[in-house]
C-alpha cells in the first residue's frame, strides 16, 4: 500500500482529469470563442496526441500513486474515435487494495444519445453533461453552432436510461446571457428523472486567455442560490467527499439536490486534489497554470541511462512534481483588489495561461 502523496500545502492526489482531444464541435463563448477558434486555428496534430496505450499506462501509474477517480474530458471527449475502447481498458484498472477507480466523463452531450449505452457497457460509471439553458434560442446562441437543446436533452435521457448515474448537469451562469434560465433549469430537472439528475450552477471563470472574462458577467453563487431558494426552498447538505468542487444543497421538499461551483467568489483550492493531463501528455497541477510538466517525453523518450523509463521511475517523477505543488490560483486571485471591468492577468509569468478546451476544465 503506497503512502498517500501530499503536496507542499498538504493536499493529497486523488483525481486525475485526462483530456483526450482539444477539439470540440461547440464554440461556447466562455470557452472556445469563434473568433479565436476559427478555421485557421491550429489544433494539436495527431502525432502529438497520447495514444490509448500511452494514456492507459500513465493512468495505471497515477492509480499506483493514489488516484481514486479518473475523469475523461476534452474539448469534447466523445469526438475522440473509439473512446469506448479506452474506457474499457481504464475500467479494468485496480488500486492497490483492489478497488476500481471511479471512472467518469464530462461531455457537451451532443453525441451522448448515440453513445451512452456503449460507454456504459465499456465500464463508464457516470457522466456529467454541460447544458447552459433550456430555451432553444439561448442554448443555440451559447454553443454558437446552432446546436438544438432537444438533442442534448435526449443525450441526458439516454445516459440516465443506460445507468450512467447519478447524471450531473453543469450550467455555466453568465449574467445577462442565461441567468434568467436558472429557475427553469431547476424546475426541469426536479420534474424529470425522479429528481435524480443533479444540476450544478457554475460561476463563469476567468480561465484561459481568450474568453474576454469580466467580473460583471459573473453571477455569484450566493445570488443564484437566493433566486432558486425563492422558487424552491433549499437546505444545505454536507460535502460528500473532501476536495469536492460543488457545495451541495437539497430541495426542502425532497425532490433532489443541486450544487454550486463557486471558483470565483468562494475558492476551493484548500483541498484541491486534482491533477490534469493534457491531450499531448503535459501534466498541469492547476486549471490556471501557465506551464505543465512533460510526461510524454518520459513515455516516449529514454531515461538518462539509455533505456526506456520504467513505470516506477515515472511514478517517482510524478511524486516529486506533486510534492512540490503549491498552486492555489483562485484563492490568490480572490485576495487581489477587485478590478471589475477587466480580465485578470491571463499572461502571468510572461506565459499565456492554458485554455479550458486544452485542459478540459
Ligand atoms: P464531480 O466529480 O462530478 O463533482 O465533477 P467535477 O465538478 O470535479 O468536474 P466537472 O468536469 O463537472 O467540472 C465542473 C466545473 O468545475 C467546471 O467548470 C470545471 O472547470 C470546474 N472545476 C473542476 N475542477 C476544478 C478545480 O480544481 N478548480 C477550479 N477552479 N475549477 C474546477
Ligand atoms: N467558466 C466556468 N466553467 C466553464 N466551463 C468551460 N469554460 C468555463 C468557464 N470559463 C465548463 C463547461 C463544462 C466544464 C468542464 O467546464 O461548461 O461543464
Ligand atoms: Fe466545447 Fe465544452 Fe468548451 Fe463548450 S465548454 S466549447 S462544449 S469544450
Ligand atoms: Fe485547484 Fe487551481 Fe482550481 Fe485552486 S484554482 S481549486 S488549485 S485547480
Amino acid at each position: 500500500q503506497p503512502a498517500l502523496l501530499a503536496d507542499s500545502l498538504g493536499r493529497t492526489l486523488h483525481d486525475l482529469r485526462i483530456s483526450v482531444t482539444d477539439r470540440c464541435n461547440f464554440r461556447c463563448s466562455y470557452c472556445m470563442p469563434k473568433d479565436v477558434f476559427d478555421k485557421d486555428y491550429r489544433f494539436l496534430p495527431q502525432s502529438s496526441l497520447l495514444s490509448f496505450e500511452e494514456i492507459l499506462r500513465i493512468a495505471r501509474i497515477f492509480v499506483a500513486c493514489g488516484v481514486r477517480k479518473i475523469r475523461l474530458t476534452g474539448g469534447e471527449p466523445l469526438l475522440r474515435r473509439n473512446l469506448e475502447a479506452l474506457v474499457a481498458s481504464l475500467s479494468a484498472l485496480r488500486t492497490a487494495d483492489g478497488e476500481a477507480p471511479e471512472l467518469t466523463l464530462t461531455t457537451n452531450g451532443s453525441l451522448l444519445a448515440r453513445k451512452a449505452r456503449a460507454l456504459r457497457e465499456a465500464g463508464l460509471k457516470r457522466v456529467t453533461v454541460s447544458l447552459d439553458a433550456l430555451d432553444d434560442a439561448i442554448f443555440r446562441g451559447m454553443n454558437d453552432v446552432d446546436f438544438p437543446v432537444a438533442d442534448v436533452l435526449a443525450g441526458i435521457d439516454a445516459a440516465v436510461a443506460a445507468g450512467l448515474g447519478p447524471v450531473k448537469v453543469n450550467m455555466v451562469v453568465k449574467r445577462g446571457t442565461n441567468d434568467h434560465e436558472i429557475v427553469a433549469m431547476a424546475r426541469h430537472f426536479r420534474e424529470h428523472h425522479g429528481g435524480r439528475v443533479v444540476l450544478r450552477f457554475i460561476e463563469y471563470m476567468d480561465v484561459g486567455a481568450t474568453n474576454g472574462w469580466r467580473m460583471d458577467e459573473v453571477l455569484p453563487s450566493a445570488e443564484v442560490r437566493a433566486r432558486l431558494h425563492a422558487a424552491f426552498p433549499l437546505v444545505a447538505l454536507e460535502a460528500a467527499q473532501p476536495g469536492e468542487t460543488a457545495q451541495r444543497w437539497a430541495y426542502a421538499d425532497g425532490r433532489g439536490e443541486v450544487g454550486f461551483i463557486s471558483s470565483v467568489t468562494q475558492a476551493f483550492c484548500g483541498d484541491c486534489n486534482r491533477a490534469r493531463l493534457s491531450t499531448e501528455g503535459q501534466l498541469y497541477l492547476c486549471l490556471f497554470a501557465n506551464r505543465g510538466h512533460d510526461l510524454r517525453s518520459l513515455l516516449r523518450g529514454a531515461h538518462p541511462s539509455g533505456r526506456p523509463w520504467s513505470d516506477a521511475e515515472i511514478a517517482a517523477a510524478i511524486g516529486l512534481i506533486w510534492q512540490q505543488r503549491s498552486d492555489r490560483y483562485s484563492q490568490l486571485r480572490a485576495s487581489l483588489p477587485a478590478d471589475p471591468g477587466s480580465g485578470s492577468s491571463a499572461q502571468d509569468g510572461g506565459r499565456r495561461r492554458i485554455e479550458m478546451s486544452y485542459i478540459g476544465g
